[in-house]
């Protein structure tokens, strides 16, 4: 079964064609990060438009990618929530249209347990029908998203930590911005990070329980990356922008990521030992950070599997939407209705785990 994925939640839009819930045949991404550089972050208004040129073209390329056509296509499966309302309700717009005129079903789509579920296409996809990988934690880590979710087989889920203030991507974000780096800072912090000495500079580890005192339970498993912000506002103001040396800089860019990386770090492990976890998985836009993939690698304890999103499947894409839609088909109602929202809503439940 082909089924057509639509993702326009941010500044990415992305069409997919996924066979079968797991075969990724095109997964066409435009990314509008250029028209966005210059305002240093995504302007919802300027992502709407971006979407409305774009969807056309990148559909276009998805299909000749995948070498079929609409007539083979089954379902569309769009993002219709967390993310900008503007943004997705272009997607939305565009993935009614073709429903109503071809007579598709229509799923709408979780983007955030979408990128748990990209760590799971092609071959990984046996990952899931095995017992032995159970319970599962994953790690999200996005722009907007950072969070620490149990899975167990029998498909239940629970976010067992979020972030209390800023995301991982947006304290990386914030923090290139800060130093002029440009946006999005996350792919830059990494490069520059490679140069630097991760261990010049202390930057904070909030919520880690290191200061002396104790973390109250709510909190074990939270992050807050706020703080480190007004760390390196502090930092910088100590050395002065203008001394920075070319090292100074490096060094404070690597010491930064890295108080980011070892505070995702700790909390997963300390999750994944909790609850016992058979598999973590780490998935989201900065999942790609080249730091952090090795870090939680070389820390996890050597009984449980590291399922590493694929890097092409870790940022903004629509095969993971197209690919979770198939596991939406049998247990959501295929409404041309849905409409867009703009928050993470509660999870109590994963649909991508078979019956096992
Ligand atoms: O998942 P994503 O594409 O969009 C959201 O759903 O938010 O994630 C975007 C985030 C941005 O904050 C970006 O700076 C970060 O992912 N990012 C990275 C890297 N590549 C993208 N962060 C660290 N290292 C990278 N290589
Ligand atoms: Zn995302």
């Amino acid at each position: 079964m082909y089924i057509l994925g639509i993702e326009t939640s941010c500044d990415e839009t992305s069409v997919s064609i996924v066979k079968d819930g797991y075969l990724v045949l095109s997964n066409v991404i435009s990314s509008q990060i250029s028209k966005h550089a210059v305002y240093g972050g995504v302007v919802p208004e300027l992502a709407a438009r971006e979407h409305l040129t774009a969807l056309i073209p990148v559909t276009n390329q998805a299909f000749k990618e995948a070498d079929i056509s609409l007539k083979d296509i089954e379902a569309l499966a769009v993002t219709n929530g967390p993310g900008l309302i503007p943004a997705l309700l272009v997607g939305l717009s565009f993935a009614k249209g073709i429903c109503t005129e071809h007579k598709l079903p229509l799923l709408g789509v979780n983007h955030f347990i979408a990128h748990i579920y990209a760590a799971f296409l092609n071959e990984s996809n046996k990952l899931l029908a095995n017992a032995d990988s159970y319970p599962v934690m994953a790690l999200v880590v996005s722009g907007g998203h950072t969070a620490l979710v149990l899975i167990d087989k029998d498909k239940t889920a629970k976010i067992i930590g979020t972030t209390i203030d800023d995301a991982a991507g947006e304290a990386l974000d914030k923090g290139a911005k800060i130093l002029n780096l440009g946006y999005p800072g996350g792919p830059v912090i990494d490069k520059l990070s490679e140069s630097g000495n991760r261990n010049a500079y202390h930057f904070p580890r909030s919520l880690t329980g290191g200061a002396g005192k104790p973390l109250a339970e709510e909190n074990i498993f939270n992050f807050s990356f706020s703080g480190l912000k007004t760390a390196l506002l502090y930092h910088i103001d100590k050395i002065k922008l203008e001394n920075f040396k070319e090292h100074t800089l490096l060094d404070t860019v690597a010491s930064y990521q890295y108080a980011v990386i070892d505070v995702l770090c700790i909390k997963t492990i300390r999750a994944c030992r909790k609850f016992k976890c058979s598999s973590v998985v780490l998935c989201g836009g900065v999942a790609q950070n080249s730091l952090l993939r090795t870090e939680l690698e070389s820390r996890i304890p050597k009984n449980v599997k590291f399922i590493l999103t694929p890097k092409e499947f870790c940022g903004d894409n629509a095969a993971m939407i197209a690919g979770l839609g198939f596991h939406y088909l049998n247990c959501k109602e295929k409404d041309i209705e849905i409409d867009a929202f703009s928050r993470l809503p509660e999870i109590t439940q994963i649909p991508f785990v078979p019956d096992i």
